[in-house]
Order: C-alpha cells, then sequence, then structure tokens
C-alpha cells in the first residue's frame, strides 16, 4: 500500500537528514542547511503525514491518484533538496534540479489537495 512505503520512505529520509546534520554541526559548515530542512521538512515530514493520511482513510489510499501522488512526492521530495545541495556546492547551473524538484512536489501537492476533497468525508 502506498502509505506504508511512505511512512517508511519518510523515516529513512529523516534518519538520512539528521544524520547530515549532526554531520554538518560536528564540521561547523552549515552551507547545506537549506538542503539539510528541505529534505527533512519536505521529503520526510510531508511525506510521513501524507502516508498517515493514507492510512488513516484507505478509501483515499487505494485511489490510482494517491498512488501517483506518492511516488511523485518521493521523486519530488527529494530530488528538490538534493538539487539545492548540488547548486550551493556547485553554483547556479545546476538550478534545473531544484526547479524539476519543486515542480514535482508542487503536482503531487495538488493531486493530495484533490485526494482529500474527495475523501475528507469517508
Ligand atoms: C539529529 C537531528 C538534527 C540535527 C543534528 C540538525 C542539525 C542542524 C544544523 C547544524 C542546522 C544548521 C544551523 C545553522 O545554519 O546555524 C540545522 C538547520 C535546520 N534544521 Fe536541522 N537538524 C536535525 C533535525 C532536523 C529535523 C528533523 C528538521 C525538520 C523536520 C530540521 C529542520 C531544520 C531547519 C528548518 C533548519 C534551518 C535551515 C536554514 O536556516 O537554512 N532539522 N539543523
Amino acid at each position: 500500500m502506498i502509505g506504508s512505503l511512505m511512512m517508511c520512505v519518510s523515516v529513512l529520509v529523516l534518519l538520512f537528514g539528521m544524520l547530515a546534520g549532526i554531520a554538518m554541526g560536528i564540521q561547523h559548515d552549515f552551507t547545506l542547511g537549506p538542503a539539510h530542512a528541505h529534505l527533512n521538512l519536505v521529503g520526510g515530514v510531508l511525506l510521513f503525514l501524507f502516508g498517515l493520511y493514507y492510512r488513516l482513510v484507505p478509501e483515499a489510499g487505494s485511489m490510482l491518484l494517491a498512488r501517483i501522488q506518492g511516488w511523485l512526492h518521493i521523486v519530488g521530495g527529494t530530488l528538490f533538496p538534493a538539487g539545492v545541495a548540488v547548486v550551493l556546492l556547485k553554483g547556479p547551473s545546476f538550478e534545473a534540479a531544484p526547479i524539476v524538484g519543486s515542480l514535482l512536489v508542487v503536482v503531487a501537492m495538488t493531486l493530495f489537495t484533490v485526494v482529500v476533497f474527495r475523501t475528507s468525508r469517508a
């Protein structure tokens, strides 16, 4: 079920994001702070919340729209912060990555909005 997959990916993302936060602290180098923040919040916390909704409302979790939304958010929610990190380290010539990642996340969020409006009273 897509909700379970999303929660499993989310906890792995959060584990990685927290370890990256510890690495930043140890190195006293906070260059990647924005990438860390977006990975944890968009790739981790949001993904977990979406997954919880799909588990809480099985009617929503079984929709094709939910599966498309879940995969789009998994891909976009990791590509976006990874792209932010690459831009911070290598410069603006890599801006396509965060742009594509953020657009995927917005499309996924739009799909989630549709799912919630269709199922919130289930
Ligand atoms: C072991 C866990 C974590 C550690 C060690 C850690 C460490 C850090 C460090 C070192 C910074 C940079 C601070 C600075 O720029 O002065 C930071 C920023 C931040 N972290 Fe974490 N973090 C952890 C978990 C999380 C989680 C779970 C979230 C969100 C769910 C989060 C969200 C943020 C945000 C929003 C910022 C601000 C980024 C910015 O100002 O650009 N962090 N964290």
